[in-house]
């Protein structure tokens, strides 16, 4: 199926590693020009030059098709920098990943204010500040693919993730909202909401939840499982793959939906 990406121009964010990552190398596969941003240079370069290799088949070379800047996601003029470079160097944005590391674990009674704040900043302005840089832009060309990253916290409230469980529901009301506005004007947007992958996020849970519980790793890992139908952690690559088919331009007619990746975690039957 020829998902009709190539040569549009993508912004990924949090992409040195983990869900970004894999999705601009997908990205990349399909022919887009792909930017990416993270807090951490060095491997953001290397994760870089991994994209523009993943592009190699589709271009013949990856010159002038990869660009990375070390930016944190929660600074508004960086990011708006950094867009505006793409915007000139790539081309306008088309597809946009809005995607940051997670909120810190904890329950109500280890969350500070400062915390609470923190995590407004990372997970929901981070996620308003992507749009405002994209949506009006992608609204005026007539096409446009917006996907957020957030959780099956969405869905069920996960043990010890309190912000994530309070903060990702805002961001799904802004795609559902974003959605209605931007739908008349071929642009989408919707969310992706993964359980339990198997990615860096996941190792810090883990080894938070050895600390905690004095479990093995092993025991930590089916503690999780055990409650999985599919009776595993799932792949980056597997959650990449659902975003990439959101971005194509076959997916115009799915719009402010949350679709959830949790090999069957979530209960609810809807
Ligand atoms: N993995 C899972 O099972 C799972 C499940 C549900 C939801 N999620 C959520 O999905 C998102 C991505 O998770 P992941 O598993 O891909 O995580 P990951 O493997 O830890 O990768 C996180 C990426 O985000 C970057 N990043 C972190 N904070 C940033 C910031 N302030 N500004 C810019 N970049 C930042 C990191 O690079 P630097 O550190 O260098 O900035 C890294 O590239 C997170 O919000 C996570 O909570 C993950």
């Amino acid at each position: 199926m020829d998902l009709g990406l190539k040569g549009r121009t993508a912004l990924v964010t949090a992409a040195s590693r983990g869900f970004g990552l894999a999705t601009a190398r997908l990205l990349a596969q399909e022919g887009c020009k792909v930017a990416l941003c993270a807090r951490g240079e060095q491997e953001l370069a290397a994760a870089a030059a991994e994209v523009g290799a993943a592009g190699e088949e589709v271009w013949g070379g990856c010159g002038g098709r990869v660009r990375y800047r070390a930016v944190d996601v929660r600074d508004g003029a960086a990011l708006a920098d950094f867009a505006a470079e793409v915007e000139r160097e790539l081309g306008p944005i088309d597809l946009l990943l809005v995607n940051a590391g997670g909120p810190p674990a904890g329950g109500f009674d280890d969350l500070s204010p400062a915390d609470w704040e923190a995590g407004y900043r990372l997970t929901v302005e981070s996620a308003v500040g992507l749009c405002r840089l994209a949506l009006p832009g992608m609204m005026a060309r007539g096409f446009g693919r917006i996907v957020a990253v957030t959780s099956v916290a969405v869905l069920q409230p996960v043990d010890n993730l309190l912000l994530s469980n309070v903060l990702r529901p805002a961001v799904q009301g802004l795609v559902k909202s974003l959605s209605d506005h931007a739908a008349p004007r071929g642009v989408t947007v919707n969310a992706v909401a993964p359980g339990f992958h198997a990615t860096s996020a996941v190792e810090r849970l883990i080894t938070a939840k050895i600390a905690a519980t004095g479990c093995s790793r092993e025991e930590v890992i089916a503690g999780w499982t055990g409650s999985i139908p599919a009776g595993r952690l799932g792949e980056a690559e597997e959650l990449a793959a659902l975003i990439v088919f959101l971005m194509s331009a076959r997916a115009g007619y799915i719009t402010g939906q949350c679709v959830v990746a949790d090999g069957g975690w979530v209960r609810g039957a809807f």
